[in-house]
């Protein structure tokens, strides 16, 4: 339909781009984190069977859907039928609240990166260095304001194509330190009981809300429900293969996540036994746990540095995507200039991001249903609007458009062979189980009832 968008060079460039915006924060930070609170091997066994059911029909549809229309998400829903561009507006809200509140996480990678380039690592390593410096106003304040602005600053100067080129070997260097970390982890004394945990699935830790919260990080993990992979394959050409460039994206960043855990969860037992308390830590949690392991190993120093740094690298080239998308969503609306538009979205990410930086300190006793800025812009983005935005996505696919109309887009360029998985993932199971899911939660968030 759009001839004038420029694609993707072939599949390796496809792959790799969306894996740059697919890999960061999400599989680093936040799958292990999640892990360590909602069960170990039940939470990863429930986000592997998601990954290859949920996952895979979602982003083969969603690619399919921007290839397809050669649009972005709202132009994408509306041009098929207009009555529901409306899953475009509500997909790209999504971004716009991650934007901010992942530049807050991104200055903590920074502040972690300094402190081990100048020295600090010792310190780093403390009990209490992580919240002594979440709990402060304009530490966290202004790690988030460099993290943002060299966002900006790279999105305004329109120079992310460098930024990738670096990302690309960071990459493979990025798996290569996390897997050191992980078999130095596996060797440290009381490591076993962590690694049992994070590989055997205990029923008896199994809820609702592990499904809930293993769907919410699947979707953020993987860049989906929020028109990000809309976009993407908007620009990819007809003759690359969507049904295995799906899986190698999958297995990408499925492993970069299950490396993380690797890396974190044994080494939480290590140092504090499996203790509840610090498995439940939350968003702290790498913060708290990595710089303890690299203060125990020799050179660990440099090893911490060479991490943080990639792991920085890792979140900027989402962090770039992000802001990208944002950008052209009011650039499409607005249409004023990108320099202008990149201000705009600068401006209020800031405002938006300054609330999830000082909500740990300052603005202490500010919660909203109970969380603390960041905690909440993070579950309602996670787990209320991206599931819904999931859900619409399914309906559209499975009884607007009709399934077939993608599966002929995926076989332009070879044989769909899951094609029966995804037309039954799509019609049925997936809606009715993110339902499912939702109405359990609200009822449970209502105390209606107990899961
Ligand atoms: N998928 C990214 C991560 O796991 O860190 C987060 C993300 C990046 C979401 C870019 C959306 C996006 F456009």
């Amino acid at each position: 339909m759009n001839d004038n968008r420029s694609s993707f060079t072939g599949k390796i460039g496809f792959v790799l781009a969306a894996a740059g915006s697919a890999v960061g924060l999400g599989n680093i930070w936040r799958f292990p984190y999640l892990a360590a609170q909602y069960g170990g091997g039940i939470f990863l066994l429930t986000y592997l069977i998601l990954s290859v059911t949920f996952g895979f029909a979602l982003m083969a549809g969603e690619i399919a859907l921007g290839r397809k229309t050669g649009l972005s998400a709202i132009g994408a829903f509306r041009a098929l039928n207009k009555k529901y561009a409306f899953i475009g507006y509500l997909a790209s809200i999504v971004p716009m609240i991650i934007l901010p509140y992942y530049s807050v996480i991104g200055g903590w990678v920074i502040k972690y990166l300094i402190a081990f380039v100048s020295g600090d690592a010792a310190m780093a390593a403390h009990s209490g260095y992580f919240d002594g410096f979440i709990t402060q106003t304009a530490e966290p304040l202004i790690w988030f304001c460099v993290f943002i602005g060299i966002t900006a600053l790279i999105v305004m100067l329109g120079v992310e194509k460098g930024i990738e080129k670096v990302s690309k070997w960071m990459m493979p260097i990025l798996v290569g330190l996390t897997l050191i970390i992980a078999i130095y982890v596996a060797c440290m004394p009381g490591a076993k009981a962590g690694i049992s945990y994070y590989l055997k699935p205990d029923f008896s830790h199994f809820s609702v809300t592990t499904v809930l919260a293993a769907m919410g990080q699947l979707f953020y993990s993987m860049s989906l429900a929020m028109g990000i992979m809309i976009t993407y394959g908007s620009y990819m050409k007809k003759d690359v293969g969507i049904e295995s460039s799906v899986h190698q994206i999958e297995i990408f960043d499925t492993g970069i996540a299950f490396l993380a855990g690797m890396m974190v969860i044994p080494a939480v037992f290590a140092f504090s036994g499996g203790d509840p308390d610090a498995l439940g830590k939350g968003p702290g949690l790498m913060f708290v746990t990595l710089p303890k392991v690299f203060a125990s190993m020799k050179g660990g120093v440099y090893l911490g540095i060479a991490f943080f740094l990639l792991v920085f690298l890792a979140a900027l080239t989402s962090s770039i995507s992000l802001m990208e998308t944002v950008v052209s969503i009011f650039q499409d609306k607005l249409k004023w200039g990108r320099r202008k538009t990149c201000l705009l979205v600068l401006g209020g990410a800031l405002l938006v991001g300054s609330l999830s930086s000082m909500g740990y300190g300052l603005l202490d006793g500010v919660k909203i249903i109970g969380m603390p800025f960041l905690d909440f812009f993070d579950f309602i983005s996670n787990s209320v609007i991206m599931p819904i935005v999931a859900f619409l996505t399914c309906i559209f696919i499975g009884y607007i458009i009709k399934p077939k109309a993608l599966i002929e887009e995926v076989e332009l360029s070879g044989k769909f062979r899951a094609k029966a998985l995804f037309t039954v993932m799509i019609k049925y199971i997936a809606p009715v189980c993110i339902l499912l899911i939702l109405g359990f939660s609200v009822l449970e968030g209502l105390g209606v009832i107990k899961i």
